[in-house]
């Protein structure tokens, strides 16, 4: 069985995080959205639980794809999970360093993990979470971005 983890901040999804998703699901047994726990470099705006439930309404539909909260290193995690495989989303070149080093550090310290890069529809791969918050923040429609139950409640956080 291949086990396959999507870890990230997802602070919060997006539709190009559901497009990867998506992918993933047609190729691996079983996909982990692992959402973490707390980031050392992002000031999140959404906590663990809404976070979380904002993964959890997005992938109802996919019957192999299942989320948790992680909050130790990546590759220890997926080695608990028993997750041959590491996802991540590449949006454009601007994403491959800071993704090949990752990916590069995550197989150093575990050569049985291998890191595998999906490409979103080119219609999400300006989007970031950042940016739909700065969009929705100052007022701009972010509605092909996210899914309505995300934007109801940035919605609400920004009101
Ligand atoms: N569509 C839209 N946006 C996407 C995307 C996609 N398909 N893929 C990535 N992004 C965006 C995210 O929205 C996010 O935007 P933001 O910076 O505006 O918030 C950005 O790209 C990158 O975020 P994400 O994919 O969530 O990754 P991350 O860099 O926040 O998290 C972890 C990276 C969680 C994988 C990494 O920090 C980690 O493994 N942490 C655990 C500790 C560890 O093991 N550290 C050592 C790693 S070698």
């Amino acid at each position: 069985m291949k086990i396959a983890i999507y870890p990230g901040t997802f602070d919060p999804i997006t539709n190009g995080h559901i497009d990867v998703i998506e992918r993933s699901s047609l190729i691996f047994d079983k996909v982990v959205v692992a959402v973490l726990e707390k980031s050392n470099n992002k000031k999140l705006v959404f906590d663990n639980k809404e976070r979380l439930d904002l993964v959890n309404q997005s992938i109802a539909d996919f019957t192999n794809v299942h989320a948790e909260v992680f909050d130790e290193l990546l590759i220890k995690y997926a080695k608990f999970k028993d997750a041959s495989i590491i996802i991540r989303g590449l949006r454009a070149i601007s994403d491959f360093e800071y993704e090949f080093q990752m990916a590069l550090m995550n197989r150093s310290l575990d050569s049985n993990i291998s890191t595998v890069f999906l490409m979103p529809h080119q219609k999400y791969i300006h989007i970031s979470s950042s940016l739909v918050k700065e969009v929705i923040a100052l007022g701009g429609d972010i509605s092909t971005y996210v899914p309505k139950h995300v934007q109801l409640l940035l919605e609400k956080k920004y009101s």
